[in-house]
This record gives C-alpha cells, sequence and structure tokens, in this order.
C-alpha cells in the first residue's frame, strides 16, 4: 500500500488497446485478403516458434466475449484496428462489404455497452497487393490510404468519434526496412527513409479525407516515443543521445508541430534523405486534434552512442527497462518543444512470464508497472501537461509480431490452444483503478 493516492480528474478516458492482425486470427475469411504480416508470419524463420497470426486471440469469432471481459472491467475506451486488406482485399478498387460489415458489429456492440470505440486505420498490416506495388516507398499509397479512411470512415464516422491514421511509423518504416525484423523485412537506409516520409503524407491525406467526410471526428497519429538519457552528465554521452533523439522521436515529432524535419538529422542522412515534395510538410502538420503516444521505456547512451543496460534497475521480457521516470521527462520536455495538442497515452505495459496457478494470473509485477506510470503521469499532468486518457497494452495476450506468442503484454491471458480467457490480476486491479477514477495498491 502506498500512503498517496492519485485521483484523476474527470472524464479522465480509462482504455485498454490491442491491434487487428495480433488478436483477430480468421486470416482469410469472409473475403479477407492477405497483408504483409500474413506473408512474413508464413516466411520461414521470421517468427519465434514459426507462430503465425492465422488464429491469434480468435477474436474475429469471440469479440462478444471479449468485449464483456472489457465491460466486466469497467473499461471505458477500446482502441483497436482495422485490417485494410480486410475492407480492400486488393488494398485498393473493390470493396469487401464483408469486411467492413466485421467492423460495423465491432462498433455496435462496443456501443451497447457504452465502450467509446478508437479506431486506428493503420497498424502495419498492409495489403500484401500494394507491396508487391512497392509497398509505402510508393507515392501512390498516399491517395489509396485516404481511399481507405475515407470508406472506412462513410461507414462507421457516425458513430466512432476517435481516429488514428497511423500507428508508430517509426517502427514500421524502422524495423520493416533497415533492420527488417518485422515485415515487409527489407534492410535499406534509403529505403527507410523514403517509407517513413511517406507514411508521414499518407497521415496528412487521410486526416484530409477524414475530416472532409467527418468534420467533427477527433483525428490524430500516435508515434512510439522514448527518451533517450544518460547516467552521467558527461557531453559526450549528452550530445551522442540528443542526436539519437532527434534521428528517432523527433524525426516524426518535428514535421508534425514544426512543419521540416530536424536539420542535424535530415544532414546525417546525407543521400539517404527523403524525397520531400513542396506541399508535403502542409499536409503532414495539420492540426491534431490528440497526439498518442506509446511509451514503454527509455533508451540509456554511452559517448558512443552505445545502448547501455542500467545496474539495478528491472528489465521486462522484451528486454525493456522499466523506467516510469522517464515518461514524465518525455512529456515535459515535449511540452517545452512544441505546441501541443490534447495527449493520449495510447500503449503502455509490460511482457511478464505469465503462470497460471488454479486459474489465476497473479502478475503483480504488471500492477507495479502500470501503477507506476499512472503515478508519473498524474505528477505530470498537475505541471500543466494535457493528458486526456490511458490505454493498457493489451487487452489481450496476443501475437506480439516477430516475438510470436511467446510474450504476453495482456490484461487478460490467453490459452492459446484452448482460446480460453483468464482475467490477470492486474485487469481486476486495474479495474478497482477506473471505478475509483484514481490510482492506488
Ligand atoms: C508497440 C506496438 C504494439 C505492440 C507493443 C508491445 O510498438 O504498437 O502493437 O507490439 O509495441
Amino acid at each position: 500500500m502506498t500512503s498517496e493516492n492519485y485521483v484523476f480528474p474527470r472524464g479522465f478516458v480509462w482504455g485498454a488497446a490491442t491491434a487487428a492482425y495480433q488478436i483477430e486470427g480468421a486470416s482469410k475469411e469472409d473475403g479477407k485478403g492477405p497483408s504483409i504480416w500474413d506473408t512474413f508470419a508464413h516466411t520461414a524463420g521470421k517468427i519465434s516458434n514459426g507462430d503465425t497470426g492465422d488464429i491469434a486471440c480468435d477474436h474475429y469469432h469471440l469479440f462478444s466475449e471479449d468485449f464483456l471481459l472489457l465491460k466486466h472491467l469497467g473499461v471505458k475506451a477500446y482502441r483497436f484496428s482495422l485490417s485494410w486488406p480486410r475492407i480492400f482485399p486488393e488494398g485498393k478498387g473493390q470493396v469487401n462489404w464483408a469486411g467492413l460489415d466485421y467492423y460495423d458489429r465491432l462498433v455496435d456492440s462496443l456501443l451497447t455497452l457504452n465502450i467509446e470505440p478508437f479506431v486506428t486505420l493503420y497498424h502495419w498490416d498492409l495489403p500484401q497487393a500494394l507491396q508487391d506495388y512497392g509497398g509505402w516507398a510508393n507515392r501512390d499509397l498516399t491517395g489509396y490510404f485516404a481511399d481507405y479512411a475515407a470508406v472506412a470512415v462513410r461507414r462507421l464516422g457516425d458513430r466512432v468519434k476517435c481516429w488514428t491514421t497511423i500507428n508508430e511509423p517509426w517502427v514500421v518504416a524502422v524495423l520493416g526496412n533497415m533492420t527488417g525484423e518485422m515485415a515487409p523485412g527489407f534492410r535499406d537506409r534509403k529505403l527507410t527513409a523514403q517509407v517513413g516520409h511517406n507514411l508521414m503524407v499518407a497521415h496528412g491525406t487521410a486526416m484530409q479525407a477524414i475530416r472532409s467526410i467527418e468534420p467533427n471526428a477527433q483525428v490524430g497519429i500516435v508515434l512510439n516515443l522514448s527518451p533517450v538519457e544518460t547516467l552521467t552528465d558527461d557531453v559526450y554521452e549528452k550530445k551522442a543521445a540528443e542526436r539519437a533523439w532527434k534521428a528517432t522521436s523527433a524525426w516524426f515529432l518535428d514535421p508534425l508541430f514544426q512543419a521540416c524535419y530536424p536539420p542535424g538529422a535530415l544532414r546525417d542522412l546525407g543521400a539517404d534523405a527523403p524525397d520531400v515534395k513542396p506541399n508535403d510538410f502542409a499536409l503532414i502538420s495539420q492540426k491534431l486534434d490528440y497526439l498518442g503516444v506509446n511509451y514503454y521505456t527509455r533508451t540509456v547512451f554511452g559517448a558512443q552512442g552505445e545502448v547501455k543496460k542500467v545496474p539495478g534497475s528491472e528489465y521486462t521480457e522484451m528486454g525493456w527497462e522499466v523506467a516510469p521516470e522517464s515518461l514524465g521527462r518525455m512529456l515535459v520536455r515535449m511540452h517545452n518543444d512544441y505546441r501541443l495538442p490534447p495527449i493520449y497515452i495510447t500503449e503502455n505495459g509490460c511482457a511478464l512470464d505469465d503462470q497460471v496457478v488454479d486459474d489465476h494470473v497473479h502478475d503483480t509485477r504488471r500492477i507495479k508497472y502500470i501503477h507506476d506510470h499512472l503515478v508519473e503521469l498524474r505528477k505530470t499532468m498537475r505541471l500543466g501537461v494535457n493528458i486526456r486518457g490511458f490505454f493498457v497494452w493489451s487487452l489481450l495476450d496476443n501475437f506480439e509480431w516477430h516475438h510470436g506468442f511467446s510474450k504476453r503484454f495482456g490484461l487478460i491471458y490467453i490459452d492459446y490452444p484452448t482460446q480460453k480467457r483468464i482475467i490477470k490480476d492486474s485487469a481486476y486491479w486495474y479495474s478497482k483503478v477506473i471505478s475509483r477514477n484514481e490510482v492506488h495498491r
């Protein structure tokens, strides 16, 4: 028990998040086309244990059951993504109405339960047909993405108020095209920079499309942000850390809020810098209704820019340091550097080696993790940073990309062979946080 309690403002949005490919399964059902993640997962050696998202949590069929659990826990908002190839099997052209009907049912079920849907249009599952066309390196995709956004908003926009264009462009660009850990699995620096840029332009074209159909929609983008910190005040360490922040997080924040790339980072890219068209920054820097921040950890740098492990720190199953205070420091810095819109923490949580004991999962480390981040968030709000809500990643254990099912992030445990759901202790704890609107332990 901590002595201090942290009360949140009335109306604070308490949520949980997922993404289509990670939970839905039904990878070929009702006319869905293949995505780059279907292809990647079925390529030998790409995913731990050879796992795929073919079935995942079978949420495609079990969503009603999952939403009852959400309701049971009192979660107020649910962030999920639409699968582009479910709606456009070829990425463009012919709409697959059955795919759209599915999301219609999801939205109606949520609203019946009084749970607010937060819809993400792109959480990484690009239609394979568009990859065959050059993927995000092909600028035509910025138009196809806007067309897809328009179809989704025309169908769901009367009920869905909060839309996210793209989830984590840094991950899509860098892990998909530079390190190759993720789909489509390339290793090419120039390609990476162009993909990153085209994603930001696509964010802009989709925003325009959404607003032209639903002027009152709340539209934002979600970035994965991670401060780069040092353990000492050594100037070389500080310089290396600052350079890394500019090349990663500021690389996406600056275009959104200052209509340019960080000049130093752009220079560092040299001939690999992206091709930017005259109107691009105007498109990218349109006013956001909110910024989504996904936060898990910080990076600690040495003087040569080498990543350091921090003695005495706790690390999760992802190998990520638990660093709640860095979240506060980063948000304050962003608040000083940019004119920020309201912020939602759209993902926060941790992977642990959860064990089922007599039908229970006693995930006390997850409770502490989320608790400590919420405490930090509440303190940061008192400093004037406008934070509107918080979404736990994730509602369910799920397909953690190239790690397959080996990493469990859920508030709810999934026994994959039987698809049984077990509510973890952290979910019961989070439920109390929500009902009291305050953090306690
Ligand atoms: C984020 C992703 C999400 C999940 C978490 C752990 O980068 O948006 O899908 O994989 O990390």
